[in-house]
């Protein structure tokens, strides 16, 4: 009985321990389900909807100053340069031309993949020739792509990323790398043997002594150099596809970027603390050679700076006039901006909605087959409605692309007539010394159908106001 008695009690016990543990269980459940719906409703507000009120975010979401289209667009492709090379060789041939020439930089980069930042320049010339040969049957006329390098360093050149390996001409030291090039070439045997009326390109933006050192090579020929014409330096003004696409790229990039900052501006820093915050936050991007002109309050007044270090005052516009560079390809965004709490004079204010209205007029009168000046004068039509045209004392664009100013140029005095695949900035400002500085810049395109197109639309396009640029 006893034993049963305590058979029982354990029995009894260890159920009691068993219910506990149940108990237990079911409590600890019960917390973690608890624990779970805390979490969920904490992140539930935190990370809600943007219009509801939000603890993690501040109130203002700050853009990512890293544009996704930075790592997802593909630089110029090698069919695209062949094909540039084609078109260049065919150029050469219908102009009589035996060959271009051109050392490092932007036509270098558009022909050849390599500009100077790669390739730095010096004495010794180190060249891209390009000549026109016809193939067998068709008779097309294709491109053969040479490099002029001194001997010693070959192996260096051999090491740029040409779009297809080109035939290395090697000068040693003691040589003249201009008969080099005439002998290796054959350029002095070309086809019409007397040579009349045949000439060798020279890359306009190529040094002096290029010109001087093919001439002396050539003397006693009847082959004379000249600077590329204006049909070679069209190839590289109106832009294709692909180009436009990186364009719009690094264009928006750069806008975003100055978004970034200007959420991050307070009164009192300085203009290079601005800079130097921009510049990381352009490099932080995937942009490279990326920063701004910083202008603070009557700084902005010189359109291209002062020079002194100025703190932001609160009734200061900052003016940001940024480039950088994705694939070899330029950005030119300029915003002139003020902080939320900022008191900026009525005269100022009006200031900025002019130069605004100016380069709403001037993209208006963009379009294929205007003349550039025309569009240079519908911005300054703007700003004379308000008395401020003398003010604004620069042209309205430049050409951009391979180089942040290049033909042809948006001013009062150019005949050039503009073209699908043409790319400007359109950048109106005014400037009144000791007082105020006011620009605003976006750069467009002549699309498909003849008409401008922002480059910077994808991010939004121009500013709206000085607080939202
Ligand atoms: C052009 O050069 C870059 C390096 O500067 C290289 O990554 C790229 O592959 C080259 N493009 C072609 C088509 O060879
Ligand atoms: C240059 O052209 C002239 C004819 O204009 C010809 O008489 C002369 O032989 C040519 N010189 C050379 C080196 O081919
Ligand atoms: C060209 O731009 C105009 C105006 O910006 C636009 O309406 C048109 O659709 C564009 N055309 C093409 C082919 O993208």
């Amino acid at each position: 009985m006893g034993m049963l008695k305590e058979t029982s009690r354990s029995v009894l016990l260890r159920r009691h321990t068993v219910e506990s543990r149940v108990t237990d269980y079911q409590w600890k459940k019960y917390r973690i389900s608890l624990l779970l719906c805390f979490v969920f409703l904490i992140c539930y507000i935190g990370f809600g909807s943007p219009t509801r009120f939000s603890l993690f975010k501040p109130e203002v979401t700050i853009e990512s100053p890293k544009h996704p289209c930075v790592s997802a667009i593909p630089p110029i492709s090698r069919s695209e340069y062949t094909s540039r090379q084609n078109r260049l060789a065919q150029i050469l041939h219908d102009l009589d031309a035996e060959a271009y020439i051109a050392e490092p930089g932007a036509h270098t980069q558009y022909f050849a993949n390599f500009s100077t930042t790669d390739w730095k320049l010096s004495e010794r010339p180190l060249l891209v020739i390009v000549t026109p040969h016809q193939t067998g049957k068709d008779g097309n006329i294709v491109a053969k792509v040479s490099l002029l390098t001194p001997k010693f360093e070959a192996p260096r050149a051999k090491l740029l990323a040409l779009p297809s390996t080109p035939g290395y001409i090697e000068w040693a030291e003691e040589q003249d790398p201009y008969s080099v090039a005439v002998e290796a070439l054959q350029l002095k045997s070309a086809p019409n043997s007397l040579n009349v009326g045949r000439k060798l390109f020279i890359d306009n933006s190529a040094r002096h002594f290029l010109y001087d050192g093919f001439q002396h090579a050539l003397a006693g020929t009847n082959l004379t150099v000249t600077s590329a014409p204006k049909e070679i330096n069209q190839l590289r003004e109106r832009k294709s596809d692909s180009e436009i696409e990186i364009m719009k790229c690094v264009n928006e990039a750069t806008l975003l970027g100055i978004r970034h900052v200007h959420k991050q501006m307070y009164f009192g820093m300085r203009e290079s603390e601005a800079r130097d915050m921009i510049s990381t936050v352009f490099a932080d991007g995937g942009l490279s050679g990326g920063g701004c002109l910083t202008l603070f309050g009557d700084n902005a007044a010189l359109p291209h700076g002062s020079g002194t270090n100025k703190a932001l005052g609160q009734s200061d516009f900052a003016l940001f006039d940024c480039t950088a560079n994705l694939y070899g390809y330029w950005s030119d965004v300029t915003r002139t901006v003020a902080l939320p709490s900022s008191k900026i004079s009525s005269d100022n204010w009006n200031k900025w909605s002019m130069v605004h209205l100016a380069q709403e007029f001037a993209i208006s009168a963009a379009k294929e087959g205007v003349t550039a000046r025309v569009v240079d004068e519908h911005a300054r039509f703007a700003l004379r409605l308000a008395k401020l045209d003398e003010y604004f004392t620069h042209r309205l664009g430049h050409g951009i692309g391979l180089e942040v100013h290049e033909a042809p140029y948006l001013n009062g005095g150019s005949t050039d007539i503009i073209q699908i695949g043409h790319t400007f900035s359109n950048e109106p400002g005014v400037y009144i010394e000791g007082l105020v500085g006011v620009r605003l810049e976006d750069c467009f395109f002549i699309n498909e159908s003849g008409q401008a197109e922002y480059l910077t639309a994808g991010a939004g396009g121009p500013s709206k106001s000085p607080y939202e640029p």
